[in-house]
């Protein structure tokens, strides 16, 4: 997979609403860049044109718009046109790719919390030739601070958001299930403690491991 075979590195952030990711991905940008790696910021959905396209279909909106299955077809669209468009190019130069969500959201959100097919996502990944990130960082956050820390609703982008409490423990259960199961690319860290130590033991493990 990509992690091998090209020259950049690729970090993906993880976690549930308002675990801090944006906030992190900033400080990781900073910190790396001024170690003069080329820093190529990225989220998803999104991060290239027709994926950002997409996104706009699937956070905003009634939260019974699309289902698992539905959902897993359009994030994997966007995945591939933001893989194609953005990341693979960046990582092809020697870039250092940090994406905040990746294909772990799906496996949280459509599979363990949404009741998608495992090997459905599988197969989508197959089907996109999706690269394995080098690292992933799981920031880890109780459901209910995370959901009043978030701004998604400001931003008209809290479709899922407004899931019940139930599904948010689910995501949050299989974050963590994912990076016990793969720990030699996943670290957890805690989202309850300022941001600047977030920060801190997020460097420190890719100091360590990349
Ligand atoms: P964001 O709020 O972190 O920008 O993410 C947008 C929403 O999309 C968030 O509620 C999580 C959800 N999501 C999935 O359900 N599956 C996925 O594969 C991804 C990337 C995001």
């Amino acid at each position: 997979m990509a992690s091998t075979t090209s020259p950049g590195r690729f970090i993906t952030l993880e976690g549930g609403e308002g675990a801090g990711k944006s906030t992190l991905a900033r400080g990781l940008a900073d910190a790396l860049g001024a170690q003069g790696a080329e820093i190529v910021l990225t989220r998803e959905p999104g991060g290239a044109p027709g994926a950002d396209t997409i996104r706009a279909l699937l956070v905003s909106g009634d939260a019974s718009r699309w289902s698992a299955t539905e959902e897993a077809l359009l994030f994997a669209a966007a995945r591939l046109n933001h893989l194609t468009h953005t990341i693979r190019p960046a990582l092809a130069r020697g870039g250092w790719v940090i994406c905040d969500r990746y294909y772990d959201s799906t496996r949280a959100y459509q599979v363990a919390a949404g009741g998608l097919a495992p090997e459905t996502l599988d197969t989508l990944n197959t089907l996109i030739h999706a690269p394995a990130p080098d690292l992933t960082l799981v920031l880890d956050l109780d459901p209910e601070s995370g959901i009043g820390r978030s701004r998604g609703a400001l931003k008209g982008e809290d479709r899922f958001e407004k899931k019940d409490a139930a599904f948010h423990q689910r995501v949050r259960a299989e974050f963590l299930a994912i990076a016990k199961r793969e720990p030699e690319r996943c670290v957890v860290i805690s989202s309850a403690q300022p941001a600047a130590a977030v920060l801190a033991q997020a460097l420190n493990a890719i100091e360590a491991r990349l």
